[in-house]
């Protein structure tokens, strides 16, 4: 069993990334999930995952219980360790600083020596506490504070979990910022968000993911860092040249890259999203993010007729799609034959709410 620290504000859309590098995924409170199994070369290329570890037991969100925890627990383990804690949110109000002193002290007495700058096993502890509730599928809900007296009232939980780090993200993408690539315009979109959405349309060694409304590239260059072959296409000439010098920039190194794996290839072309020039079922998975406002930068298509016409030509040459947008586009994606397998809401700023459609192709 490992256990999985989720990242960001939405740890429904954390979860749904993660379950692209684990199997068996399920929350268990605020920024915790646990999973019956991982590759952690996939963990290190999750956005908005920071760690797994192998689970060593899990108590209540208090120091006592994560005491009795790791003194009850077998350790099949030799050499040096530390002790790293966190609490989440600054949910639990446990003393992280004493947490580690008091867990690393048990540990000394069972035998281990102490390394912090350079430990053969890191223990990390996390504190959480939240309201939650379940789905239809008993994942655990986050509930948000403050919910009306009408809303079903969740359950409360406490945990707190002991485990041996396995895995944690490569946390580079400060250096991907849009500003700072080679081609920028406005709308890009930020490459947290962008590896996310191309994790969850399979992204990966082997697979190919396509982009038909590349824009600058930055769902490309993502799903290409953590191995995947991608094709994008845009309308704009200017748009295909930009995304050109993205990918070359980001994808065209000799050495693996920050994940560990070999970058993937790449072609961009100028095209249009309704009408692509790939056979049925050439790709693996599609990304886009669907030009926001009432305008397309197509003066043939209406924005409607824009989203529904490369709804399904994706729904043609992919069995998996992920949508972004300024609005949900759920009725368009099911009449292009599509089923929703999940759908989120995240606030960029005031007045711009992103969603995003994680869609699945309907069986015959
Ligand atoms: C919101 S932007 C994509 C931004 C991109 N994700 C990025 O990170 O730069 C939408 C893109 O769709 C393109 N576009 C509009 N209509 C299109 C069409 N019919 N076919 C292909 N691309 C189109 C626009 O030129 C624009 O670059």
């Amino acid at each position: 069993m490992y256990l999985l620290e989720l990242g960001g504000e939405d740890d429904a859309f954390a979860a749904r990334e993660a379950a692209s590098a684990a199997t068996g995924l399920r929350r268990i409170a605020p920024g915790l999930a646990v999973a019956g199994g991982i590759v952690p070369r996939r963990i290190r290329g999750l956005a908005y995952t920071h760690r797994a570890s192998e689970l060593l037991g899990r108590g209540a969100a208090d120091l006592a219980s994560a005491r009795a925890v790791l003194e009850a627990a077998s350790i099949g383990r030799e050499g040096s360790v530390a002790v790293r804690a966190t609490d989440v949110h600054g949910s639990s109000g446990v003393s992280t600083e004493r947490a580690e002193r008091e867990l690393g002290g048990i540990l000394v007495d069972r035998g281990f020596s102490v390394d912090l700058d350079d430990p053969d096993h890191l223990l990390r502890v996390v504190f959480s506490e939240g309201v939650f509730e379940a789905d239809a599928d008993g994942n655990a809900l986050e509930r948000a504070e403050g919910d009306g007296p009408d809303e079903p009232t969740g359950e409360r939980v406490s945990v707190c979990t002991l485990g041996w780090l396995t895995a944690e993200s490569v946390r580079d993408f400060g250096t991907r910022a849009p500003t700072d690539k080679p081609f920028f315009q406005p709308g890009s979109m930020d490459p947290l968000l962008a590896r996310a959405v191309a994790n969850m349309a399979g992204a990966r060694a082997g697979a190919t993911i396509l982009d038909p409304m590349c824009g600058t590239g930055g769902v490309l260059v993502e799903a290409g860092l953590v191995g995947a072959d991608v094709i994008g296409t845009d309308a704009q000439a200017k748009m295909a040249r930009g995304a050109r010098e993205n990918l070359r920039h980001f994808l065209e190194r000799d050495e693996p890259s920050p994940t560990g794996v070999s970058r993937g290839s790449w072609h961009v072309g100028r095209g249009d999203a309704t009408r692509l020039p790939l056979a049925d079922d050439a790709v693996d998975g599609v990304v886009f993010d669907a030009p926001y406002g009432r305008q397309s930068k197509i003066d043939t298509h209406r924005l409607e007729d824009l989203v529904a016409g490369a709804l399904a030509e994706a729904q043609r040459v992919a069995p998996r799609a992920v949508v972004v947008a300024d609005r949900s586009w759920a009725g368009e994606a099911r009449r292009a034959g599509w089923e929703l397998e999940a759908s989120f809401e995240r606030r960029v700023h005031r007045s711009l709410t992103r969603y995003v459609m994680v869609l699945e192709r309907r069986s015959p």
